[in-house]
């Protein structure tokens, strides 16, 4: 069979925030993919960028008063950072604020526009006027038309789940600046999707996608699709269209453009005779070579709807297959920052092996879109059990024999029929591999280092190597065991680069290639063995958790501990959410003025009444009394107190935080505490300090 020619992509992450787990599982997922090809002997280029265009980066460098081209730099070189710590091997890493995508894009644009699939309409659209800017949705906020809730988005409640028109909002406000918006005219650019429904129609059944993402789009195919807005109006950090002044490419435009311009950009850096060629035979129309991109289900419409049709306009292939993967929660719930389980790439770099991760991903990935659960126990007792208790056992328990024994040397021949099985299995674990089902593929591996691990315990070469006249045999087994180790490490070499390149170290071989597999190392002498992993432990996974735990901004995502935060915890105060923060060491808000914290009524009150809140784990519920009148709190403070500890003790409270309505009820202020959280959070009180020695135990 002839080598195949694979483009890889990964969506690209936003030039906004950080490299986090969620980014982690599709680069993961990708890579591995990748290596899989690699190792096949396919050629393989991998490219990605940061995605840097749009409103949000532009705000941000604004609010951080620097320019969006520094702030999209600073977060390019991070994003690489984290990248490389997890062995994520990139052939190209751009930035779609490029001269290439630059180029690219008008091209396009003006091959859409050529092809008359390029309107324009006149759109009514609320305004900033003191910014002097159009306002997407979610820079807008009101009380919800349905509920009346207030501070909700300009497209749907959180509260009551309603959707509607930002013009909708009772008395909305410019995130931005606090000021009404106006409803003002403006002229837009439409790409005219709604052509494209039948060459959509059959595109998506053409083997392209997995089927439960095929199903999914024919359900927007049948509904009817709309033409696609990709103008937005000045001020924009993005491209300017040609001959439009003003007015800028929708970032989703040249977003997924960003994948050609990365290539681009690999094409003329690399060494080759003719860059511009080899970049056409990947993108022209009857190219034969692939293109893969891999991303997660929430961004499915852009990448096989709109991203097809424009290609497929502008006269380029379209991709070969879209693997989309699902979202994942870390032990079950949607990632939390006042959890602790929103967790950046650096942070757990910094805690634990980066292969882990790679591995336990591995472990959860397959061909569908469901969404994958991140159990950080679940995760320990796995990469120790799985790597350090089955596969590096292997050489571990043979290694030493080989060195001390027979010279460092493996014996003629190997000796057990487990070796030709393992090598027989070669053909399922490409088909694993090849279709992204890595858990399969995990398990068939580990499926194999069990069996192995059975074969050494069954021979005890630890017992017969005293035994005289028995030489031959430990010899044997020893050796059989490290070829074993060595098939096992091939196979999982994708997923575990780092061991892999250890054990050739150890295994004394130049590398592991797929071929390779096939062919046992006989009279062949090998390294002295060097741990090649160490375990996981809970410690560091606890320490991870409190590095990512976040003391000053609740999530909107995670209801009882939003709440809680809200109710107890304040800037010098701690985040009674979080169990692990130490207030002291992490001083993370910023410096506020003496006339911000004048606003803040502070009152002695009496806790009258104190009581748990059914259906809450961290919460109790307290009845203030502060003279003229009396408040129901809900804090976060059951871990640390029984009710009846509380009742009758006086404490401080914020009298005049905004009421604020939660699941259980309307909280209406906020009692000061102190700690390090969980057990250890001290509730302030007058005369005494904190309310020390009372913690429930
Ligand atoms: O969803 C996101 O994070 C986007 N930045 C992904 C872009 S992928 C591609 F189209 F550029
Ligand atoms: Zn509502």
């Amino acid at each position: 069979m002839t080598n195949r020619n694979l483009l890889v992509t990964s969506a690209l992450p936003n030039a906004n925030g950080a490299i986090h787990l969620g980014h982690l599982l599709e680069h993961i997922q990708t890579d591995i993919w990748v290596r899989y090809q690699r190792m096949r002997n396919n050629q393989c280029i991998y490219c990605c960028a940061d995605d840097t265009h749009g409103t949000a980066i532009m705000l941000k460098a604004e609010e951080q008063g620097t320019d969006p081209e520094t702030l999209i730099a600073t977060i390019q070189a991070e994003h690489e950072r984290d990248f490389n710590a997890f062995n994520i091997s990139h052939d190209n890493y751009y930035s779609t604020h490029s001269d290439e995508n630059e180029a690219l894009s008008k091209a396009i644009y003006l091959a859409l526009k050529d092809a008359g699939q390029i309107k324009k309409e006149t759109v009514n659209q609320l305004f900033d006027p003191e910014k002097n800017m159009f306002l997407a949705d979610r820079f807008i906020v009101g009380s919800c038309p349905k509920c009346k809730t207030s501070d909700q988005y300009g497209d749907n409640c959180e509260v009551c789940g309603a959707t509607y028109a930002a013009t909708d909002l009772i008395d909305p406000k410019s995130k931005i600046s606090g000021a009404k918006p106006v409803l003002k005219e403006s002229t837009h650019f439409f790409f005219a999707l709604s052509n494209f429904t039948e060459f959509l129609q059959q595109w998506t059944r053409s083997g392209t996608l997995q089927e439960q993402v095929a199903n999914k789009l024919s359900e927007w195919l049948d509904a009817g699709l709309q033409d696609w807005d990709i103008s937005r109006d000045a001020p924009y950090f993005g491209f300017e269209i040609p001959d439009e002044p003003g007015k800028f490419f929708y970032v989703w435009l040249d977003a997924p453009i960003g994948y050609m311009a990365s290539f681009k950009n690999y094409c003329s850096q690399s060494k080759m005779a003719s860059p511009d060629e080899f970049w056409d035979s990947y993108w022209r129309e009857d190219s034969e070579h692939e293109v893969h991109h891999f991303i997660g289900k929430d961004i499915i419409n852009f990448h096989a709807l709109f991203w097809p049709a424009m290609l497929k306009t502008a006269g380029f292939r379209t991709p070969t297959r879209i693997h989309v993967h699902g979202f994942i929660t870390v032990n079950g719930q949607k990632m939390s920052k006042s959890r602790g389980t929103f967790i950046n790439a650096h942070t757990f770099a910094e805690h634990i092996n980066p292969e882990f991760l790679r591995y336990y991903y591995a472990t959860k990935l397959s061909n569908d879109i469901d969404d994958m659960d991140i159990n950080l126990q679940d995760f320990v007792q796995k990469v120790n059990s799985d790597l350090v208790g089955k596969v590096v056992n292997i050489a571990s328990r043979c290694a030493g024999f080989i060195k001390k024994k027979f010279d460092g040397k493996l014996s003629a021949q190997p000796t057990t029929p487990l070796i030709a099985e393992f090598i027989s299995q070669q053909t399922a674990v490409e088909q694993f591999y090849e279709a992204g089902d890595f858990s399969k593929a995990a398990r068939q591996i580990m499926a194999m280092a069990d069996k192995a691990n059975q074969y050494i315990a069954e021979h005890e070469p630890w017992v017969k190597i005293k035994q005289p006249g028995n030489e031959l045999d430990v010899h044997n087994v020893c050796s059989d065991g490290i070829n074993m180790f060595r098939i096992i490490i091939a196979y999982l070499k994708p997923i575990l680069p780092t061991l892999a390149e250890k054990s050739e170290t150890f295994l004394n071989v130049d590398l592991l290639s797929w071929d390779s597999i096939k062919t046992p190392l006989v009279n062949h002498p090998i390294n002295k063995f060097k741990p090649l992993l160490a375990r996981a432990e809970n410690k560091d996974v606890e320490a991870m958790i409190a590095a990512s735990t976040e003391l000053s901004e609740p999530d909107t995502t995670d209801t009882e501990d939003t709440q809680a935060a809200s109710s107890t915890a304040s800037s010098a105060v701690s985040n009674t959410a979080s169990n692990t923060v130490s207030v002291t060491a992490e001083p993370i808000l910023p410096e506020i003025e003496f006339d911000d914290f004048a606003k803040v009524d502070l009152r002695i009150a009496t806790i009258i009444n104190a009581e748990a809140v059914e259906g809450a784990d961290k919460l109790l519920k307290l009845t203030l009394d502060i003279g003229t009148e009396q408040r129901n709190v809900f804090a976060g403070i059951k871990a640390a107190y029984k009710p009846e500890q509380l009742i009758g003790q006086q404490t401080v409270m914020v009298a005049n935080l905004k009421p604020r309505k939660m699941r259980f009820g309307v909280s209406e202020g906020m009692v000061l505490a102190a700690g390090p959280g969980g057990k250890e959070i001290y509730l302030l009180t007058p005369g005494t300090g904190a309310i020390a020695g009372m913690q429930v135990n």
